[in-house]
């Protein structure tokens, strides 16, 4: 797995402020996050979008952010903590397999996997926790860059997702790369 995830330093330049210019954290989840809500986030790394979705869930609401890389999270906290977002928002380090959230089961309104999913060495597994930490009609954005991941590698991934359970809809508007919208039925 090691050799599959984005190295650290990466994580510097995914913080980049022109970033917005492409991807604008804003434009992309605003449509879906409303204040209130738990949110869950993984392959978080610095957590270009974490800030962002803690500012949208407001102080009632949370984020779930996961990473396997402790270096990602110890920057994540560090930024949560100068903002002043660190209240709203849940550090958890994982091993590759799982999510390590059975304590928010049935709880998450909303999650999203930003540019993490290729790295994932068990996708099967993967899903079936976004699934089952999901609330009924609760809803996962995917979105994949088209650099790393092709047409058909996508395909497959939305299927993996669909045998978990996932039903894919519509997106309600633009995102970007490789994307695909997935509910909880
Ligand atoms: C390319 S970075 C994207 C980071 C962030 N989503 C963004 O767009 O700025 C992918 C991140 O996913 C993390 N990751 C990879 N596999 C993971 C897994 N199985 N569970 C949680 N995080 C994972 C990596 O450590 C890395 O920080």
């Amino acid at each position: 797995m090691a050799d599959r995830v984005c190295p650290f330093w990466v994580g510097y330049l995914l913080l980049n402020p022109l970033r917005k210019l492409l991807e604008n954290p804003g434009k992309i989840l605003g449509q879906f996050v409303r204040e209130g809500m738990i949110v869950l986030e993984p392959g978080c790394g610095m957590g270009f979008f974490t800030l962002p979705l803690a500012r949208m869930v407001g102080p009632l609401g949370k984020v779930i952010a996961v990473e396997v890389q402790a270096k990602m999270l110890s920057a994540l906290e560090r930024r949560a903590q100068k903002a002043n977002l660190l209240d709203r928002i849940e550090l958890r380090q994982v091993g590759a397999e799982g999510l390590g959230v059975e304590d928010f089961f049935g709880q998450v309104d909303f999650a999203v996997a930003i540019h993490m999913v290729h790295e994932v060495p068990e996708q099967a597994i993967f899903f079936t926790e976004v699934f089952k930490a999901l609330k009924s009609g609760g809803k996962l954005l995917v979105i994949e860059p088209k650099g790393h991941v092709s047409e058909s590698q996508f395909e497959q991934t939305l299927a993996t997702a669909e045998n978990a359970g996932f039903r894919q809809e519509p997106l309600p508007g633009k995102v970007g790369g490789r994307s695909g919208f997935l509910v909880k039925p």
